[in-house]
């Protein structure tokens, strides 16, 4: 029997074939949809006071804490890569129940971004903007008389951080936070001291998520009691997630975050949909734990689940990505060449 006989008699039209447009790869290039740019990426970076330990983070394996010194060397390498924009978080040595280090002049995060700006002029620095890294009690703002975290009094704490790191030359500031009202607060804030030009990335969208367990590791801000759920969002909420989105826009937010992001797609799709402002995701530390442990098992290939995971994210409608895949993703791209 030849091949010809052996066809099945169909009775569909397959005079239509998607199969032609993936014949070789390059038929495939030339048809493909989405690319992930590397200038469309953010590294967090984690940087410590001298008192805390520095070195790799056990539960995010390739994720290191950095001195303020190293955090510049770091972004000079990121820099070489294609990588040009940088998220910091800060480990102070001091906590306490106002999270007073916060906004210290001479805070970790501040002479990160002193370091940073005079070492690696190019590379834009995005500082997260939060307080639970401050605070003894490691909630994300000052505590009421029941223990639940008083939103309006820590509006005054962020507005204070948010002065601190622009004076410090920051060149955008994201506030991770959740209190209601802040980005309209910041705006003010910063304009009033002349900062009119530094955008607000708003962690506009953002879940009491079991996905930052690692990052709570890496920043010592676990909650000593309780948990975020009275002020970050619930999982299964969608319109509330446009909400938060519109209220933020209209506060004057210059970009949104949606986060965590790979449960969240669906959001990341809808949130770009409602708003004509830049839309990041960002790919949090959980997400990228469990693709290392699978992928250190020898279960999964980590190269093809993070190029498939950031096209999602991109092919969802983030036009950034935060990931702490993207130093070892733009290595990649330099070895393929
Ligand atoms: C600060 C903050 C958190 C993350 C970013 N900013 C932790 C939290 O809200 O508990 C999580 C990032 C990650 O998991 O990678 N509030």
């Amino acid at each position: 029997m030849t091949a010809l006989e052996r066809r099945p008699r169909l009775a569909v039209d397959l005079r239509k074939r998607p199969r032609r447009l993936r014949s070789s790869p390059a038929m495939r290039s030339l048809v493909r949809e989405h690319d992930v740019r590397l200038s469309a990426l953010v590294q967090p970076l984690f940087v410590v006071d001298p008192g805390q330990a520095t070195g790799e983070i056990a539960s995010m394996p390739g994720i290191e804490r950095y001195a303020v010194d190293d955090a510049v060397r770091e972004c000079r390498e990121l820099a070489a890569l294609g990588i040009r924009a940088v998220l910091l978080f800060g480990i102070p040595d001091h906590k306490d129940a106002y999270a007073s280090s916060a906004h210290d002049p001479a805070g970790v995060v501040q002479r990160a971004i002193i370091a940073i700006k005079a070492g690696v002029p190019d590379m834009l620095v995005i500082a997260d903007l939060c307080n639970c890294e401050y605070t003894d009690h490691g909630h994300c703002g000052i505590l009421d008389e029941r223990g639940d975290v008083d939103n309006d009094a820590t509006l005054d704490l962020l507005g204070r951080t948010a002065l601190s790191y622009a004076m410090a030359g920051v060149d955008v500031v994201a506030p991770s936070d959740m209190m209601d009202g802040r980005v309209a607060y910041l705006r003010e804030t910063l304009d009033a001291s002349d900062f009119t030009s530094i955008p607000i990335m708003s962690y506009a969208v953002k879940f009491a998520s079991a996905f930052y367990g690692p990052f709570r590791d890496a920043a010592d801000s676990t909650p000593q009691f309780g948990d975020r759920r009275s002020y970050q969002m619930d999982p299964p909420n969608e319109r509330e997630a446009l909400r938060e989105a519109m209220l933020d826009l209209d506060e004057g937010a210059d970009f949104l975050i949606v986060k965590p992001a790979l449960a969240y797609m669906d959001l990341i799709r809808a949130v770009r949909e409602v708003s004509d402002v830049p839309v990041a995701c960002y790919n949090v530390s959980g997400e990228y734990a469990m693709v290392k442990a699978a992928a250190q098992n020898g279960w999964i290939d980590e190269a093809r689940i993070v190029d498939e995971m950031l096209t999602g994210f991109v092919r969802a409608g983030a036009d950034i990505v935060i990931t702490y895949f993207a130093k070892s993703y733009a290595r990649r791209l330099r070895a393929r060449g």
